[in-house]
């Protein structure tokens, strides 16, 4: 089976340290830095704002994935952007107007990809899948790092594949939440091809390694 990606999370990082553990991700086999950005609103948490995002651009040397638990997303694409965002993730539980906010995001030359929380069918998504680059799959409930896996996970990604293999097959199915070597397997296998991990990785003893053997599942 091919290797899964993986996009650690910034959320676990030591943010007095940033350009420490940005260089740390550069030199490490790690496919995206994941960049979570919460309202406060959305979800019961604030992360940080487009300061800190151009700080963590300037020395990224991989494509940022961001991931906006945010309301009003339409408002913030364009900062995201000049943050260096290659894809940009709205939720599908924040979006009035998801159509109009994904064909924004495409204008704007990022991919576009919507997250759905862990009550939110699969289904939902049926009349958009075929114009999105990217399903985010929430494994956790979002505005936290360092919580429980929820194993119903698997199950969701198994529908995803089977719909997205008839209708976009390049689609990139990504996994957020509780990530660690001990799921990361049965996650590829049930569909996820990109991989996010916070805790997991900014907590281990050697980070490097730990991206390493996520991908390698
Ligand atoms: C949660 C965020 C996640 C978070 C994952 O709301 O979307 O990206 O950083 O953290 P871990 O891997 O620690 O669960
Ligand atoms: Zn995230």
């Amino acid at each position: 089976m091919s290797k899964c990606m993986v996009s650690p999370s910034v959320l676990a990082a030591d943010f007095a340290n940033i350009q420490r553990d940005i260089e740390m991700l550069n030199s490490s086999e790690a496919d995206y830095i994941h960049i979570d950005i919460m309202d406060g609103v959305f979800v019961p948490n604030i992360s940080f704002g487009f300061p800190v995002t151009q700080a963590i651009n300037k020395h990224a040397k991989k494509p940022l994935d961001f991931h906006l638990m945010i309301e009003n997303a339409d408002k913030y694409l364009e900062e995201c952007v000049k943050s260096g965002a290659e894809i940009i993730t709205v939720h599908f539980e924040a979006c009035d107007h998801l159509h109009r906010t994904i064909h924004a995001i495409k204008e704007l030359g990022a991919k576009a990809g919507v997250a759905l929380n862990p009550h939110t069918p699969v289904h939902v998504l049926e009349d958009i899948i075929a114009d999105l680059d990217l399903v985010l799959i929430m494994s956790v409930n979002p505005g936290f790092g360092g919580q429980a896996f929820i194993p119903q996970t698997y199950a969701k990604l198994k529908k995803l594949k089977s719909i997205a293999e008839k209708v976009n097959p390049g689609l990139l199915i990504e996994v957020d939440g509780g990530v660690t070597t001990e799921n990361a397997a049965q996650l590829h296998q049930s569909g996820a091809n990109l991989l996010v991990a916070g805790s997991f990785v900014f907590k281990s003893s050697d980070p490097v390694q730990t991206i390493k053997s996520l991908k390698n599942v």
